[in-house]
């Protein structure tokens, strides 16, 4: 048996944040004869399983790239049903959600969203905000690049109004003007359907990732999955820049 089990897994090392760059749901319907949107629609049930699963090994945090910054130059009949999708899907598994105990939070340029879209995550964020098992981050309308620039400009108005020296403007600082500077950095990030990029992901807070690329498409991601890409995490030296022996 190939196939690694759950026992493969120490519990004493599980990542507490794993990102995930959902990639190949066009691939997977494209085999199958059936339009990319059914691609996505079985993309967010694996990520529905995916943040259960997570869960139940003992990871604190899942951020899933779910739209990114580029993904607007899709085709517009695309760009909207996958607007429509994460709305239906943010709305269908509310409850479910609030049952597992997964705290719904998102991160990318909110403002920009739909209208509707904007109002659905306001409601799962206030349902869910008191959930503690995991946390769901869902990047939607993310840009790595659009992330470090909207601290940069904070920083920047926090030196116009003489609230912030220039000097004390570091790592740390910046650090804590990203979107979600609560949330522990990502120890494992895994990209499904094989392609070796980062695709504007998180460009700040994965400076010390692991990362793992599966040639799985995304809606085929399953619990095994997961446990390889853990197992294989759990086999990494981190360095950190330093001499380890
Ligand atoms: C990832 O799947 C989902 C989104 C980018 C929204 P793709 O739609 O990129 O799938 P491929 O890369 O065309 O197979
Ligand atoms: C990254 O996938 C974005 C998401 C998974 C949402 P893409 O399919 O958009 O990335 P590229 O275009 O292959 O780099
Ligand atoms: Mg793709």
């Amino acid at each position: 048996m190939s196939t690694k089990k759950h026992t493969d897994i120490d519990p004493e090392r599980i990542p507490a944040h794993i990102a995930v760059i959902m990639d190949g749901n066009g691939r997977w319907a494209r085999r199958r004869g059936l339009p990319r949107l059914e691609g996505h629609r079985r993309g967010y049930k694996a990520l529905k399983n995916l943040v259960v699963n997570a869960a139940d090994i003992g990871v604190e945090v899942i951020t899933a790239y779910a739209f990114s910054s580029e993904n607007w130059n899709r085709p517009a009949e695309e760009v909207s049903g996958l607007m429509k999708l994460i709305r239906y899907a943010a709305k269908a598994e509310l409850n479910y959600m609030k049952k597992e105990g997964v705290r719904i939070v998102t991160s990318g340029r909110f403002y920009e969203l739909p209208q509707e879209l904007q109002d659905q995550f306001n409601e799962d964020y206030e349902e869910t905000k008191n959930n503690n098992r995991i946390v769901l981050n869902i990047a939607v309308n993310y840009g790595g690049r659009n992330e470090i620039v909207d601290a940069a400009r904070s920083a920047a108005r926090m030196v116009v109004e003489g609230k912030l020296s220039p000097d004390d403007i570091d790592d740390k600082m910046l650090s804590g003007l990203m979107y979600h500077p609560e949330l522990p950095e990502p120890d494992l990030l895994i990209r499904t359907a094989g392609e070796m990029r980062v695709s504007n992901f998180l460009l700040w807070e994965t400076a010390y990732s692991e990362l793992y690329v599966t040639e799985t498409l995304w809606p085929d991601f399953s619990k095994s999955d997961l446990y390889v890409a853990v197992a294989d995490y759990q086999g990494r030296t981190r360095k950190f820049g330093k001499v380890v022996e």
